[in-house]
């Protein structure tokens, strides 16, 4: 069996199960070679290389998880939006922000066919009974990058802009995101993820109130279809702080938590039934010397050991200047304990 699976399922296990949000790609020396010869969009529209990508991590590091390699940006691809992934990262073509009449859009689910063989493949090729974590943005999330384009602002000034001056139109959008979200995670799950996770990864950049009365209740209507199909369902409500206190009838098993909190006081914020995946720092990955990781990593293991309804992971994901090295030693040391 799976200590991933077990502990989503509540069971107790000898140590906490380890994986990382970005862990697909990124640091992985193979990942770097095979971008030399494809770029990001033709690596996740092959089935082959798609799933080769996913179960990098797995061989690399020894991960518990492996994690789809896709990105949350599929949704308005199939929703009609050209998005191009250059270097610098996302680029939408038609920006909602700067589009002068909006465009209707219409949801193609055929677009996302592409993704479901490479679930069939990872399924083929992996280890029996080894979980594959499917995945989402958040409808906050998604929408950012539809109105705003690019995501080098990392305020998404201009979205936000956008949003409070269209706040009640805009529910629309929002109830269409899902809607598509929903209908792709369900496919997901046919063809046999075995978690999902919501990554509202710009929850934050809302006031918690705005976030909780307008965009919680699809996020609420998502979680519940999956949950309905039996998967395990991990919420990533990045940046909501103290809006965490008003999350505890989300739905999900486990509510994963970033740096700004920690998890004694996220722990206090959130009912029992809820397990707790997170926090490392991911920028405490790029340091030289072994002993800081170390240090960092024992008000962790203090907290899982009082607490066992716990995944290991990252306050958010893996860059690109994080050693191969650190990441290792990481894993490793959580594989160690035992108790
Ligand atoms: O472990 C994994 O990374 C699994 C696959 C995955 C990707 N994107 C692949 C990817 C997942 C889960 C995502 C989610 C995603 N994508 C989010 C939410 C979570 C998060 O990490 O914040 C967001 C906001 C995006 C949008 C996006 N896609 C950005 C901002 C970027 C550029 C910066 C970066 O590297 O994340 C991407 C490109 C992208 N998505 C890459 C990968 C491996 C890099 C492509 C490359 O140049 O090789």
């Amino acid at each position: 069996m799976s200590i991933f699976i077990d502990t989503l399922h509540g069971k107790e296990t000898h140590r906490p199960p380890v994986w990382f949000m970005r862990q697909a790609g990124r640091i992985s020396p193979t990942y770097r070679k095979l971008r030399e010869q494809y770029s990001f969009q033709q690596l996740m529209s092959d089935p082959k290389l798609a799933a080769q990508v996913t179960l990098m991590p797995v061989s690399d590091f020894g991960v518990d998880a492996a994690i789809l390699f896709s990105d949350i940006l599929v949704i308005p691809q199939a929703l009609g939006l050209e998005v191009d992934f250059p270097d610098s990262g996302p680029v939408f073509k038609n920006a909602l922000c700067r589009q002068s009449t909006t465009q209707k859009l219409t949801y193609n689910p055929s677009k996302l066919n592409y993704i479901y063989d490479a679930i069939d493949e990872i399924n083929r090729t992996k280890q029996d009974g080894f979980p594959l974590i499917g995945f989402c943005g958040g409808p906050l999330t998604t929408y950012l990058f539809m109105a705003q384009g690019t995501s080098s602002n990392h305020l998404f000034s201009e979205a936000i802009k956008y949003y409070y001056n269209n706040r009640s139109s805009l529910q629309r959008l929002l109830a269409q995101i899902t809607d598509a979200s929903i209908d792709y995670a369900l496919k997901q799950c046919e063809h046999g993820i075995s978690a999902f996770q919501v990554f509202e990864t710009y929850g934050g950049l809302l006031p918690s109130e705005v976030y909780l009365k307008d965009v919680y209740p699809h996020v609420k209507r998502l979680i519940a279809a999956v949950k309905a199909t039996g998967t395990p369902v991990i919420y990533f409500p990045k940046g909501l702080g103290t809006g965490l206190a008003h999350i505890n009838d989300c739905g999900a098993d486990f509510v994963s938590i970033d740096w700004q909190v920690s998890l004694p006081d996220a722990r206090k914020m959130l009912d029992k039934h809820i397990g707790l995946q997170g926090n490392f720092d991911p920028r405490l990955l790029s340091v030289n010397d072994i002993q800081i990781l170390d240090d960092a990593l024992l008000p962790i293991i203090e907290y899982w050991k009082k607490n066992r309804n716990f995944i290991f992971n990252l306050g958010h994901g893996l860059t690109p200047d994080n050693t191969f090295d650190n990441v290792k030693h990481v894993i490793e040391r959580i594989k160690t304990l035992n108790c």
